[in-house]
């Protein structure tokens, strides 16, 4: 990665921006590489480091990345002209599932709000490639879904059940094939598809 990537990504940290932590984005960019993937959705842009990150494995990789957050959205878009990945990363200040999807991707990434990974799958199954994956950061959640005594915070324990049940769904879905990565990154899950007409059938998630 180069420096100037490496040094975006300190100053977002510094900034208190949440972009994915090393040892994932290595595993990120390593899944992209080994799956050929050419078309990526990402769901949370942030400063759109982990969008350059992804970009730079390849000229033909192509990304459309979307950020709810006004600022963070001019903050990608300023640091991605100023890298030099225009013509190859597509920012879009947009709720994602208010998004009107019209391609198909080998791979979506995502890492927008914790809470809302069961929508951002129903809204995003069509447009996935048969052959695609998912990569899904943030399933510990700082440790806190294996040990929900790190927090008394009510609104984190809330979430943190809710990124539980959507992870005990992923790994236990017969119709989904989950290799789910907890010592890397923040707990990251590559997820591929059996049959995805019927992966909703499950109802454990118990929305
Ligand atoms: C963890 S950060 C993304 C970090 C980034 N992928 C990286 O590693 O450099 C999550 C981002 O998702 C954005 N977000 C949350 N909900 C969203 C939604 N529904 N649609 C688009 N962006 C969303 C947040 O504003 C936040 O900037």
């Amino acid at each position: 990665m180069n420096q100037q990537l490496q040094r975006l990504k300190t100053q977002a940290r510094k900034n208190g921006i949440p972009v994915i932590f090393d040892d994932g984005l290595k595993l990120l960019c390593d899944t992209v590489i080994a799956t050929n993937a050419k078309t990526i959705l990402e769901i949370g842009t942030a400063v759109g480091t982990s969008a350059m990150a992804m970009a730079s494995l390849s000229p033909d990789i192509t990304i459309d990345t979307y950020e709810i957050d006004s600022d963070r959205y001019h903050q990608a878009v300023e640091n991605i002209h100023e890298l030099g990945f225009d013509h190859q990363i597509n920012v879009v200040h947009q709720n994602i599932l208010e998004a009107l999807i019209s391609r198909k991707y080998d791979l979506i990434f995502m890492d927008g709000a914790k809470n809302h990974y069961y929508d951002y799958m129903v809204h995003t199954i069509d447009h996935i490639q048969p052959y695609g994956c998912y990569v899904i950061d943030n399933l510990n959640f700082h440790g806190i879904v294996d040990d929900p005594t790190l927090t008394h915070n009510r609104s984190t324990v809330q979430l943190v059940h809710k990124i539980k049940r959507f992870r005990h769904w992923i790994t236990t879905n017969d119709m989904l094939n989950t290799v789910l990565y907890d010592k890397i990154g923040d707990g990251i899950a590559i997820v591929w598809l059996k049959d995805k007409t019927r992966i909703f059938e499950t109802k454990e998630y118990g929305l």
